[in-house]
């Protein structure tokens, strides 16, 4: 049985896709922990809905720290490592992932990502996508490493874009998407 860790920032709609495969039977694991850095995301609400432990670590918390970053990223790491995780999940996770966790969880972090990569990484892939006039974007799983949206690929998925899309309507498609491919990638895993 799989045990993972998860990281949020918001609407966790990622992680409610990883709860259902597993409630379906889908997914051989178990969520762990889950971990947000932004107090009140929706996703806490989800997980804590699940029975799933739902810790809140800010940034700011760490602010007088010397390395405040540095303390923040091992804070993770010391949560992930005590609730004995084998696989950590940038689900929706928005800030770039720290030494201090990627080394503890070599090759074992995975990140998601609402483009094609090596096309339109960063924070805006599905706006920038739109924008671009694409016929086609998608969904990318990587394994995470210490550059945004970068490491090996693990599957990705094409996502139309048809012509009478809206941003909106794009996105839905591609949120939809996501919640297939995460926990189909993750039913992969050993
Ligand atoms: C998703 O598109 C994810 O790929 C990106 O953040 C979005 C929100 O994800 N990183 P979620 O609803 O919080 O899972």
């Amino acid at each position: 049985m799989l045990k993972l860790g998860i990281l949020i920032s918001g609407n966790g709609s990622n992680l409610q896709a990883i709860i259902d495969a597993i409630a379906a039977g889908r997914l051989d694991a178990r969520i762990e922990v889950v971990i947000s850095n932004k107090p009140g995301a929706y996703g806490l609400q989800r997980a804590e809905a699940a029975g799933i432990k739902a810790i809140t670590v800010k940034p700011s918390s760490f602010a007088d720290a010397a390395d405040p970053t540095h303390c923040y990223n091992d804070a993770l790491r010391q949560i992930l490592e005590s609730c004995e995780v084998d696989w950590v999940v940038m689900a929706g996770y928005m800030k770039l992932l720290g030494s201090e966790v990627l080394d503890a969880f070599p090759d074992h972090v995975i990140n998601l990502h609402p483009a094609l990569l090596p096309s339109f990484p960063g924070a805006h892939a599905i706006e920038e996508a739109f924008a671009a006039g694409v016929p086609v974007t998608g969904v990318t799983v990587h394994i995470a490493n210490e550059r945004f949206d970068d490491g090996p690929i693990l599957a990705r998925v094409e996502v139309p874009v048809l012509s009478d899309d809206t941003l909106d309507t794009l996105e839905a498609r591609i949120h939809e998407a996501e919640h297939k491919l995460l926990p189909q990638v993750l039913a992969t895993l050993h």
